[in-house]
């Protein structure tokens, strides 16, 4: 890696510190080299954890070691280079580090020239994100919604990181309801093979066949059998199937690859399990497990009737990313009543065969459900701004916002968490929230419009020195705004997007901070400017830089007016 290249102070700090522990105690892994920011001021920017986990491990083998000597060794090896302003051994051995300042300003300058440029990746990987995935025919609810905006923001992210990155709906179209569906439309349309019909209500015709499945015995049956005949490719129910799909497909427009993609896949991995001895009978059905010990629940791979299900469909997918995607990382975002399916799906391919987890990594990012939608969007017409935007400009802040509030209350929850969803909470205009972080980017984009400067300008200045930040609050906003790499690394390990909301919300408030105690702009008591403070005003970009790029990922329109 290029160092020079890094912008984030935390992994130039690390590499740092990396090279110096591996020369010092070659046997150590490098692991045990941790940065974290400091909490207080007092003790630093950053600070090292690494002697603590060095010295317990040499300890019994070295009777003279101190937890002191193991952090001077350090030290003594460590080559921070024009990053560091000083370091000092505090107690316990943590090593505390002071940034230095030329560094960062150095580092705001690039922040407005070059953007938020995207930090070096090992390799540009390959990563399927299985998410929205509704299903044909029945209603979509709001844990679709979360899929699609949790998901959404996960590809965003992984984009701007460079890798290749395939978006994929796994659509629910090959199961038991289109069983009930087709049994129910040959009821009703029986010449549906030579006539065509539309179903034009498919809600209700969905509800319909869904009280007579679970009333009427008889119906139940036929349903299932329809299931089997259309699994097998019966031309007439893979007509009426088609039909069904048409209808519900109707006005709405989703990159598709359905469960019925993989039929002939599970075919052929059924065969191979079937070959290896895989499959284990259980009273007519066909069962999997994911371990030879049978602790958790096995796959049902085929049914007693025949039928497949959700989970033979998931297998033959997982083996197919794996196999012809050559995915190097797979990722689903469902409801978080789904991590066992995805568990057990894993240990099922691994028993296979065709799964190694250190070639391929699977995340299972759950999420709670959503409580209590009710409120419609009629709150986004309080303020009353059209004496101030054009008709367009007012449009588009409306569905800025409209949109925004929806995303940003659910990206901001950790996604474990059910989430109650509130109006009123997200439309808020104090705290988290997209409509306070939106103003807050408008306010920062005035500054310099307020005295015609535009961006190029501004990047202009930025180009020609470095900026100079004297203030105790330019400082802390500027250690801030480099954090931005942290995060993205972390998010990167976890997937947890209420992160970068966390982040983001931390750097408007210091920008507050900041603005409240700094001058950009001095002005007379008429109004008129005695005094622009360019450092500041480049300082107030690279603050809007960044938190347009945290926008970018969230799938958040910023406005420059609203
Ligand atoms: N259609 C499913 C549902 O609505 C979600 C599918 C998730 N993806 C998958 N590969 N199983 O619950």
């Amino acid at each position: 890696v290029n160092i020079s290249s890094l912008i984030s102070p935390r992994t130039i700090l690390t590499v740092a510190f990396v090279k110096a522990v591996a020369f010092v105690y070659p046997n150590i892994p490098s692991s045990v080299v941790t940065l974290v920011p400091t909490t207080n001021s007092k003790f630093g920017d950053y600070q090292c954890n690494a002697a603590m986990p060095i010295y317990q491990q040499l300890k019994s083998s070295d009777s003279k070691i101190t937890l002191q000597s193991v952090a001077q060794n350090i030290l003594k090896e460590f080559d921070g280079g024009e990053v560091v302003e000083k370091v000092e051994i505090a107690n316990a051995g943590f090593i505390n580090i002071w940034l230095n300042k030329n560094f960062l300003c150095s580092k705001i300058n690039i922040l407005v020239n070059q953007g938020c440029i995207p930090p070096p990746i090992k390799k540009r990987l390959k990563i399927v994100v299985d998410f929205s995935s509704p299903n044909v025919a029945k209603e979509m609810h709001v844990g679709h919604l979360r899929s699609t905006i949790i998901g959404d923001s996960i590809c965003r992210i992984l984009e701007y990181l460079g890798h290749d990155v395939l978006r994929l709906n796994h659509i629910g179209d090959w199961g038991t309801q289109f069983g009930m569906l087709i049994a129910h439309l040959q009821d009703m349309y029986p010449n549906y093979l030579t006539e065509s019909p539309s179903v034009d209500n498919l809600q209700r015709f969905y509800k319909e066949s869904k009280i007579r499945f679970d009333t009427d015995e008889e119906f139940k049956k036929r349903a299932y059998d329809c299931v089997v005949k259309l699994q097998s490719f019966n031309q007439d129910y893979l007509q009426a199937w088609k039909l069904i799909c048409v209808a519900s497909r109707k006005g709405v427009n989703v990159v598709e690859r359905g469960e019925s993609f993989y039929q002939k896949k599970m075919i052929t991995l059924i065969q191979e399990l079937n070959d290896k001895g895989f499959l284990e009978d259980d009273e007519g059905r066909k069962i999997l497990w994911g371990s030879e010990s049978k602790e958790d629940i096995p796959f049902t791979i085929v049914k007693s009737d025949g039928g497949f299900t959700y989970d033979t469909s998931d297998l033959a997918a997982f083996k197919h990313r794996i196999e012809e995607e050559k995915a190097d990382w797979i990722i689903y975002v469902t409801d978080e009543g789904q991590g066992t399916h995805f568990q057990i799906m894993q240990n099922c391919a691994r028993r296979i065969g065709f799964y190694d987890p250190t070639k391929v990594r699977v995340d299972f990012v759950g999420f709670g459900v959503v409580l209590g939608l009710k409120r419609s969007q009629e709150k986004l017409k309080e303020k009353n701004r059209q004496s101030v935007l054009t008709e367009k400009e007012l449009d588009e802040a409306a569905e800025s916002i409209a949109y925004g509030c929806i995303k940003y209350a659910d990206l901001s929850h950790n996604r474990n968490h059910v989430y109650l969803f509130s109006f009123d909470k997200m439309l808020e205009d104090k705290g988290n929230t997209a409509v306070y972080l939106l103003y807050a980017y408008t306010r920062i984009k005035s500054i310099s419009r307020s005295i015609q400067l535009n961006e190029d300008a501004i990047i202009r200045a930025s180009k020609e020195k470095v900026v100079e930040l004297n203030h105790e609050k330019e400082w802390k906003l500027a250690k801030v705004l480099l954090q931005f790499y942290d995060i993205i690394e972390r998010i990167t390990k976890d997937l947890y997007m209420h992160r970068l909301c966390e982040y983001l919300y931390e750097v408007a408030t210091t920008f507050s901070e900041f603005y409240d105690n700094c001058y950009c702009i001095k002005r007379d008591a008429e109004g008129q400017i005695q005094e622009v403070h360019m450092d500041r005003i480049i300082l107030c970009e690279a603050t809007a830089v960044v938190i347009k790029k945290c926008f970018d990922i969230l799938g958040i329109k910023a406005l420059s007016r609203m």
